[in-house]
């Protein structure tokens, strides 16, 4: 249809006033998709859709190029188009790279150079442009290239320099980033269409088993001179079809196809390239469907559309704000949708029409707040994601602990998607769940141990049930995972049955929630209340009583409690999941001597009451011992409000935001984890923080003067605004507050905060108040608040007599096979 050019500009004016009526921002503009992109952070930061499979970038070959690119300067080694973001471990896929030439040395096809190694080059770190559905770069040679996507169908332009004989040739190459591609991979080359497809198989990068990856690329903007097929650095266009062998030097024989192109218009050429896990023939018919006429503007539109519609929910008034705060801020929002990856229609393992989506990479790191922010911003896809994890329950047999590219991930600690389920089930997610499935899900993580539990559920659970914690060196004949970790994995066990009892409170199931309220507190059992922590120049701490790893007959293991934090660089103690690993996962004893989420009340009591607990969660901070760039100093930074001490959580926040995440390059502690560090970096600066599990979230102010949450399932609009506000942020200290007008003390609020669209006013101060510190403000814990400060060092009091698990106990638990003996508090 055409329009004339008066009534567009009518149409345009309409829109205008529109837009300004609704004051809609567009918080697309603050997205720099670059923070994480060097220091570790990983991030992955090109063109993809929220969740999308399609994610296109320019690879690198830098030490960190889990993400595919990074700014630290390495060369570029293809551009490809699956990927994860923010993972550890190895690079993760990097599936079928396109790589650029204007033309060939002496006009020869074999003048190209055709293997990874030889052919990457440096590229122009000032060309390097990365926004929503959008990445661009230029490299050395003067070949440009941009990129957008589609969910499964990437579209790249590559403009040539004139050089040589105005032949430029793309090769699509065959390997992944991390060089894992097995035998048998194909490709046909179609003569006169130019169409390439196949299929390679390959390795997932924290995980076990093989995905195989099918592509289908197209060609468009010039005409073809000649394609073919290439093996290792030679090319012939008499070739159009390849199976080729991993072969025998433990890295795989390069291989794949190429196109020449007989002009080399100044517009560029369109190479559009979607994938499958089903076939070449449905890649195929994905990028016919989504981007059929190779529309680049159209498909960024689109894209950008997309984006701009999931930073949507959350608005903040940012007057008087540095807008590096903002930036940070809805990039860290961004960064939570990049992965888990919607591959719904791209499961080949089973088909059975419920949503499917993958790249929960790992629910260790996303438990804790990425996923209960999208709870938030996004329940409707989380709301799918959960579908799939049970669906995945049904069908593998086990929930996922971590998930990749349609593998089994290698799980770091307990079964956290108890915690994820939970956390889904208490805040009203209900839309095609099955929560009895669901629950039965989680029971089976409790009650049944696999027999290979790296992957899924969880080991030792013999022991666990009759000695009330996974021991030391365990014995455990009936399944088998590296059995370190007994500290972290016993917290963490307790924590996931917390989680259980409460669905089973939900659920009306009575003998369930008594059951699992009881071994919930098994974390007492691996409390050492002698244990000192000295540092290595051999001053004290000062602090007595640690969490320890316990043998089977109840002597204690001897894990220095500094051991694997960030200070220890002196032990030479592996804390990951390597046999000779330490008794807590990638962290200190230190560390995990706060990881009760269920039960701060009892923590608090053995810590020597609130003074006592604050002493140490500061200590823990002030001497770098917590790990800010790792997911289980998360919630540590806030569990100052368990002791009264909200004001405490504000100032500790802003500790870490900006100076640990800033909205740079390097600007991220550690790997974000699939966004994990993203979510940490939103949900406290809107002031809002979980503790995942539970109904619950710990109040600080925003950093902003308002926020507010337009909830995406009925359109209530929930508002935190700041009375007082301080863009220095030396007036951080609530005051007072209300909820909906009404005064309103505690330190925490529910769900039904963004599900009913509430109003939280804060009144902020220069100085700590008295909001919030008394034991009827403070957050839900399984143990009653003692109410006072306690001893000050944790070594004596009745409190702790009663928690003490001596061996007599031990032997009788073990005797008894029951719990009975610990009494819990509530
Ligand atoms: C737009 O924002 C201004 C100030 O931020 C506010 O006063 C006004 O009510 C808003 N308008 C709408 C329609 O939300
Ligand atoms: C990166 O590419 C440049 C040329 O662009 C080359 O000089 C350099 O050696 C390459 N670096 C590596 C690590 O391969
Ligand atoms: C490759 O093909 C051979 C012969 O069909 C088969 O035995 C082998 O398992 C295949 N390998 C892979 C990794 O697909
Ligand atoms: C291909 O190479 C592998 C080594 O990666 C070898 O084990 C295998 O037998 C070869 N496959 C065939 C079909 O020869
Ligand atoms: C996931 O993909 C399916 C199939 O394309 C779609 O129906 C669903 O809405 C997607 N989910 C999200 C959260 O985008
Ligand atoms: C802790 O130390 C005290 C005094 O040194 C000692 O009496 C007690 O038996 C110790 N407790 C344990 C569990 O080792
Ligand atoms: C020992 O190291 C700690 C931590 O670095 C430090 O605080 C303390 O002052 C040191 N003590 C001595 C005696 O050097
Ligand atoms: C308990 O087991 C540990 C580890 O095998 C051993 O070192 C210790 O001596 C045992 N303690 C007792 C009291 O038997
Ligand atoms: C370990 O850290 C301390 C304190 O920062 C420093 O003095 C020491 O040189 C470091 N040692 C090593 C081996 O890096
Ligand atoms: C903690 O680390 C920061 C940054 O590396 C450093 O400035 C500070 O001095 C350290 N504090 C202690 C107590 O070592
Ligand atoms: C704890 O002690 C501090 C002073 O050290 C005091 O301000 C606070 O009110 C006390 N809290 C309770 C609950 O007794
Ligand atoms: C602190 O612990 C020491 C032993 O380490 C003990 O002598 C002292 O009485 C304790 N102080 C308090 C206030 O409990």
């Amino acid at each position: 249809m055409a329009i004339s050019k008066s009534a567009a500009l009518a149409v345009f004016w309409v829109l205008s006033q529109f837009v300004r009526g609704q004051n809609v921002t567009d918080n697309l503009k603050y997205v720099n998709q670059l923070i994480g992109s060097a220091n570790g952070g990983n991030v992955f930061p090109g063109a993809t859709l929220p969740y999308g499979m399609a994610k296109a970038v320019a690879d690198v070959d830098s030490e960190s190029n889990q993400g595919g690119f990074t700014t630290e300067g390495g060369n570029v080694t293809g551009f490809s188009t699956m990927h994860d973001s923010g993972t550890g471990g190895s690079p993760s896929l990097g599936t079928f790279a396109f790589f650029p030439y204007a033309s060939c040395a002496g006009g020869d096809i074999n003048g190209c150079a055709f293997p990874k190694k030889a052919r990457k080059i440096h590229y122009k770190p000032e060309s390097v442009k990365a926004s929503p559905g959008y990445f661009h770069i230029e490299l050395q040679s003067g070949v440009a290239a941009e990129m957008t996507t589609a969910h499964h169908t990437s579209l790249f332009r590559f403009k040539f320099p004139s050089t040589g004989d105005s032949s430029p040739l793309l090769l699509l190459d065959l390997t992944d980033l991390s060089d894992s591609r097995q035998d048998n991979a194909t490709i046909q080359v179609d003569e006169t269409t130019g169409r390439m497809s196949g299929s390679s198989r390959f390795n997932p990068s924290f995980g076990t088993g093989t995905y195989v990856a099918y592509f289908c690329a197209d060609f468009k903007g010039a005409s073809i001179r000649e394609n073919g097929i290439f093996v290792n650095s030679r090319a012939s266009a008499n070739v159009k079809d390849l199976k080729i062998n991993r072969s025998i030097n433990g890295y795989p024989l390069p291989g794949g196809g190429f196109i020449r192109f007989s002009e080399n218009p100044s517009d560029g050429v369109l190479a559009r390239i979607a994938v499958s896990y089903i076939s070449s023939e449905q890649a195929c018919s994905n990028a016919e469907a989504e981007i059929p006429d190779f529309d680049f503007g159209a498909t960024h539109t689109a894209a950008e559309s997309a984006w701009r519609e999931k930073l949507s929910p959350i608005t903040v008034s940012s007057e008087g704000v540095d807008s590096s705060l903002v930036t940070n801020f809805y990039s860290g929002i961004y960064r939570t949708m990049v992965n888990p990856q919607n591959y719904t229609g791209e499961n080949p393992k089973w088909d059975s029409g419920e949503p499917y989506f993958d790249s929960f990479y790992c629910l260790w790191d996303s438990f804790r707040s990425q996923l209960p922010f999208l709870t938030i911003n996004d329940p409707k896809a989380l709301t799918q994601m959960v579908r799939s994890l049970i669906d995945t329950y049904q069908h593998e047999g086990w929930l996922p602990d971590c998930r990749m590219s349609l593998c089994k991930g290698y799980t770091q600690g307990g079964s956290n998607a108890d915690v994820v389920l939970t956390d889904a089930f208490i805040k009203g997610l209900t839309d095609g769940i099955d929560w009895d499935v669901g629950y039965e899900a989680v029971v089976k993580d409790a009650e049944v141990e696999p027999f290979f539990w790296s992957v899924e559920g969880r080991g030792g659970l013999d022991s666990w049930k009759s000695l009330g914690y996974v021991p030391t060196q365990d014995f455990d004949y009936k399944g088998f995972g590296t059995i370190t970790r007994s500290v972290s994995r016993t917290l963490e066990y307790a924590y996931n049955d917390f989680c259980i009892a409460q669905m089973a409170n939900k659920l009306g199931k009575t003998d369930d929630l008594e059951k699992y309220k009881e071994s919930s507190g098994n974390w007492e059992s691996l409390f050492s209340k002698n244990q000192t922590s000295f540092f290595r120049n051999g001053s004290d701490t000062g602090f007595v009583g640690f969490f320890q790893g316990r043998y089977q007959n109840g002597t204690w293991h001897n894990q220095d409690p500094l051991w694997c934090s960030t200070i220890d660089n002196y032990s030479g103690k592996s804390c990951s999941l390597q046999n000779t690993g330490q008794e807590t996962f990638e962290s200190s004893l230190w560390e995990y001597g706060f990881y009760v989420p269920g039960d701060q009340a009892a923590l608090i009591d053995l810590y020597g009451g609130r003074d006592g607990f604050v002493k140490r969660l500061d200590y823990l901070h002030d001497q770098n011992i917590t790990y800010i760039g790792n997911e289980p100093s998360f919630l540590t930074v806030f569990q100052y409000h368990y002791a009264g001490r909200p004001a405490l959580s504000a100032k500790r926040s802003h500790f870490y935001i900006p100076r640990y995440f800033s909205p740079q390059n390097d600007g991220l502690p550690g790997n974000d984890d699939s966004g994990a560090m993203g979510s940490f970096v939103a949900m406290s600066m809107m002031g809002l923080f979980p503790n995942p599990g539970q109904n619950v979230y710990l109040i600080t102010p925003p950093y902003f003067p308002s926020v507010s949450i337009k909830s995406p399932l009925n359109g209530k609009t929930a508002t935190i605004r700041n009375v007082n506000f301080d863009p220095t942020y030396e007036t951080i200290y609530i005051q007072s507050a209300t909820l909906d007008g009404e005064p309103y003390t505690k330190n925490w609020i529910d769900h039904s905060f963004f599900t009913d669209g509430k109003e939280l006013v804060l009144t902020l101060g220069r100085n700590e108040s008295s909001w919030g510190t008394q034991i009827e403000d403070l957050p839900p814990s399984l143990s009653e608040y003692s109410g006072g400060n306690g001893t000050t060092n944790g070594t004596s009091g009745k409190t702790l007599g009663r928690r003490e698990i001596t061996m007599q106990m031990l032997k009788a638990r073990a005797g008894l096979g029951s719990v009975d003996v610990v009494g819990l508090g509530a």
